[in-house]
């Protein structure tokens, strides 16, 4: 490799490939290419070394344990903002002034009703279905109900539907857990912030008056913010990659939504809860941690390890940070399973399995037991992460579309099938 070009022999060929610089970073190959010029794919499953696009939204130094949204550290903006202050720098790439911060409040709080038969569409799922498979629908069904913004090349109607998904996510997501409780729908009150809006929405009864605790607000906005990017991840991509083909944003986000519910991803809150509960206590944690480390064992520590970081995630720290916040609000001083958790990063933390392979616990693994604490079911853990990361999807979406360049996604393959054969008719095989 060599100044700005890298040069990749093969069969003889030589092929001269440019190196493009982000503004900090690994850089990259160009191998555009390389298939017109040698005739071969590159191979990567899983895209370990692959970057999908340019960005300018998030950026991850896994090895340092880093997170930055549009230049600024996760934990100053977690520290010092609130969760649609996070939204606004996702989408337009500066922190608002005042004036815009309330006008961005004034334009998503007006925006947090639903199409009233939207209600109605709830009523098709069964009472125990699990709220992702609700919100995959009823996110999906939104394109159904709000065609004034579903036409991708007016950039009006593109930014009336980011407004929307990001207003009315926790108006559905809220929908989907009273409707498996069997209670009524909350309307959205406009006079809350976001996020009290949305504990109100899960917790408040038609029959009593439901006073939203400013601490559990504080921090649930919190987790919001630990959630709302991060980079070229799983679901962020399937989100890209469907929007690729010019289809609606609504349609975008349920599949990221889809994408998102895997244990692998952002079920990984839900899967690390019930990790800790079948634990049961600290004098088990030796049991699974053998098992964890077994390769004849299927079994992982939930909320432990990460495809970016191989350091601590700088949003696990500062959720284990609001998990204690939480917990003393709540007066709940022995809760075992907080211990476990404890102990188990303790150990996890001090083993060579987990030092070598740089197993660090990831977000997932301290943000159940605070949801859990804040009276959220484990099956809702799932649909709060996509309820926050929605404005990283559409901040990503949007960044996709308006790009000059943008072409439809069509990764390519090693074929390993069987070769060009003849049909043989049904009577002679
Ligand atoms: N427990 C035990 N061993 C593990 C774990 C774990 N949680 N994670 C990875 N390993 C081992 C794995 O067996 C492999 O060992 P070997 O090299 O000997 O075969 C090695 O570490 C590398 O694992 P990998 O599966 O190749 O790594 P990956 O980058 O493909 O997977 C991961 C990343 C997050 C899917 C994985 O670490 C995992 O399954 N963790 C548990 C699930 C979890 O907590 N997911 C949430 C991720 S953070 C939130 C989000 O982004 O959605």
């Amino acid at each position: 490799m060599s100044g700005t070009t890298s040069q990749l022999s093969v069969d003889g060929k030589t092929v001269d490939m440019a190196i493009k610089t982000g503004s900090i970073g690994p850089s990259v190959i160009d191998i555009a290419k390389l298939y017109a010029q040698t005739g071969m794919f590159t191979y990567d499953p899983g895209f370990t070394s692959t970057a999908s696009c340019e960005s300018e939204i998030t950026y991850i130094d896994g090895d340092a344990g880093v997170l930055l949204h549009r230049g600024y550290p996760i934990e100053q903006l977690a520290e010092h903002g609130d969760f649609l202050e996070t939204c606004y720098l996702l989408l337009y790439g500066e922190l608002p002034t005042a004036s815009q911060k309330a006008d961005f409040d004034y334009r998503v709080t007006r925006h947090t009703m639903v199409h009233e038969q939207m209600a109605r569409f709830f009523q098709g799922f069964r009472r125990d279905a699990h709220p992702m498979a609700v919100l995959v629908g009823s996110i999906g069904a939104m394109s159904a109900f709000y065609h004034d913004s579903t036409d991708i090349s007016d950039p009006q109607q593109r930014m009336i539907a980011s407004m929307r998904l990001i207003a009315k996510m926790p108006t559905l997501a809220a929908m989907a857990y009273k409707y498996t409780i069997g209670q009524p729908f909350v309307y959205p009150l406009n006079s809350l912030d976001y996020t009290s809006n949305f504990l109100r929405m899960c917790f408040a009864v038609p029959a009593e008056e439901y006073k939203v605790n400013p601490v559990l607000s504080r921090a649930l906005d919190r987790i919001f913010i630990l959630h709302a990017d991060h980079e070229q991840n799983a679901s962020t991509s399937t989100v890209r990659l469907a929007g690729s083909s010019g289809a609606n944003p609504f349609a975008c986000i349920a599949a990221g939504t889809a994408c998102l519910w895997g244990p692998a991803h952002g079920g990984a809150n839900e899967a690390a809860l019930k990790m800790l509960m079948e634990i049961g206590s600290v004098e088990n944690i030796p049991k699974y941690i053998a098992k964890a480390k077994d390769k004849n064992d299927p079994f992982r520590l939930m909320g432990f390890g990460h495809r970016v970081y191989k350091n601590y995630d700088p949003r696990a720290k500062i959720m284990q940070k609001t998990t204690h916040e939480v917990l003393n609000e709540l007066g709940i001083k022995d809760d075992p399973l907080l211990d476990v958790a404890i102990e188990l990063e303790r150990i996890a933390l001090s083993d060579e399995y987990f030092i070598e392979k740089k197993l660090y616990p990831n977000i997932d693994f301290y943000s159940g037991i605070t949801l859990k604490a804040m009276g959220f079911p484990t099956t809702m853990f799932t649909a709060l992460f996509a309820l926050a990361r929605t404005v990283g999807w559409i901040a990503q979406w949007k960044e996709m579309i308006e790009d000059p360049s943008q072409r439809i996604g069509r990764p390519r393959q090693l074929y390993t099938g069987a070769p060009q054969r003849e049909y043989t008719p049904i009577g002679r095989r």
